[in-house]
C-alpha cells in the first residue's frame, strides 16, 4: 500500500464523511476512469493531471467487455468515473471502497441512484460539460437527413424551417444556439422552463408536446430518459407533424416508442428518423426504411476532444472538491 503525504487534518472540510478523512489521511485514493467508450487520450491525461495533483493515483478500465471486468476494476476505488457506463446494485455490491461515482457527462438514468444511496455512494454527474458536442452532432444530423443522406439528389435546407427542441437544457439551449445560426425559425417545449428562458435565447415557447410537433418541420429530443419519459414519443405524438416531418434522437433510445414509430413510418412515407442512438429495432428500420431512417452505430454526440476533457476533468475536479472539501453541488442522489 502506498501512504499519503501527511496534511494537517485543518485542511479538510468537516462535514465530509468520516470514511473519507480516514481514507485521505491514511491510504492514496484510488480513483477508476472505467470507460467501455474510452475518453480521447488528451483527456484521459487530463484527468491524470487533476487526480495525481490532488496526490490520489489514477487506474484505467478502457472498452472492457464485460460486467465481471468493471466488477474487478472497481473492488478497490474509492472513486468512478464513468460515461454510459453501467452503475448497478451488482457493480456498487463488487465496489467495497467506493464512495462516490462521477458520470463524465448528463444522463445518469446509467446508475442506479437508489442502490448508491443505500450504499452510501454519492453520484454526481458533470451537467453542460458536454452538450456543445451533442448539439453540433444533433444539427449534423439535420443537414445530413434534409440532404437526402448524401445521395445525390436533391434535398432540402434548413433556413426557413420550422425545428421544434424537445426539452430545453443545455444541449436543448445550444441546439437553439446553433439553429438560429442556420437562419431556422426555433420553438421549444419545456415543461420545467420558463418562457423567459426561451425567449430571452429568441426561441419561441409552445405549452405541450403536442403543440411542438404539430408544428415543427423537424423535432430534435433533448429529454433524459425517466420514468415519466420512457416511451413517450409515440405514434400519436409523431403523427402530428406536417408533411416530410424529421425526428432527430440525440437524447435517448430508451424514450421512443419503437413499435409506435415503426407503425407511423410504415403508414406515412414521409416521415424520416434519424439518430445517435442505435434503436433495439434497427435491423428491422434499415430494411423497412431505407432512405428515410439512419442510426449512428455508436453514440457519438459527446464523442469529441473537449467535450471528453471538459466532461472528464469536471468529473476529476468534482471527486477532488468531494474529498477535500465535502462539495455535493452536482450530487443527483440526495
Ligand atoms: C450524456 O448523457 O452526457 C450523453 O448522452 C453522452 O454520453 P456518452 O458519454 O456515453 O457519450
Amino acid at each position: 500500500m502506498s501512504y499519503y503525504t501527511y496534511r494537517t487534518p485543518d485542511s479538510y472540510n468537516k462535514t465530509a464523511p468520516r470514511s473519507v478523512f480516514y481514507t485521505t489521511l491514511v491510504k492514496k485514493m484510488k480513483v477508476l476512469v472505467a470507460t467501455e467508450k474510452p475518453f480521447a487520450k488528451v483527456a484521459v491525461d487530463g484527468i491524470r493531471k487533476e487526480i495525481e495533483a490532488a496526490g490520489y493515483q489514477l487506474a484505467l478500465l478502457e472498452k472492457y467487455t464485460s460486467k465481471d471486468q468493471l466488477k474487478e476494476a472497481v473492488a478497490d476505488a474509492d472513486a468512478l468515473i464513468i460515461r454510459s457506463d453501467i452503475v448497478d446494485a451488482e457493480v456498487l455490491d463488487a465496489a467495497r471502497q467506493l464512495k462516490i461515482v462521477v458520470r463524465a457527462g448528463a444522463g445518469y438514468d446509467n446508475i442506479d441512484l437508489a442502490a448508491a444511496t443505500a450504499r452510501n455512494v454519492v453520484a454526481m454527474n458533470t451537467p453542460g460539460q458536454n452538450s456543445n458536442a451533442v448539439a453540433e452532432l444533433a444539427l449534423g444530423l439535420m443537414v445530413y437527413a434534409v440532404r437526402n443522406f448524401y445521395n445525390g439528389t436533391s434535398g432540402t435546407e434548413l433556413m426557413g424551417k420550422t425545428l421544434g427542441i424537445h426539452a430545453f437544457g443545455n444541449v436543448g439551449r445550444n441546439v437553439a444556439r446553433i439553429a438560429k445560426g442556420f437562419g431556422m425559425n426555433v420553438i421549444a417545449f419545456d415543461a420545467y422552463c420558463p418562457d423567459e428562458a426561451m425567449t430571452a435565447a429568441g426561441v419561441t415557447p409552445v405549452h405541450s408536446a403536442e403543440e411542438l410537433y404539430a408544428q415543427a418541420d423537424i423535432v430534435s429530443l433533448h429529454i433524459p430518459a425517466t420514468p415519466e419519459t420512457r416511451q413517450s414519443i409515440n405514434y400519436a405524438l409523431v403523427s402530428r407533424m406536417p408533411k416530410g416531418g424529421i425526428l432527430v434522437n440525440t437524447a435517448r433510445k430508451e424514450v421512443i416508442n419503437e413499435d409506435e414509430l415503426i407503425c407511423l413510418m410504415q403508414e406515412r412515407t414521409d416521415i424520416r428518423y434519424v439518430t445517435d442512438i442505435m434503436p433495439a429495432s434497427d435491423q428491422k428500420m434499415q430494411e423497412l426504411f431505407a432512405g428515410r431512417y439512419f442510426s449512428t452505430p455508436k453514440k457519438m454526440g459527446a464523442q469529441t476532444a473537449e467535450a471528453n476533457i471538459n466532461a472528464g476533468i469536471a468529473a476529476a475536479r468534482q471527486i477532488v472538491d468531494y474529498f477535500l472539501n465535502g462539495n455535493e453541488r452536482f450530487r443527483v442522489n440526495k
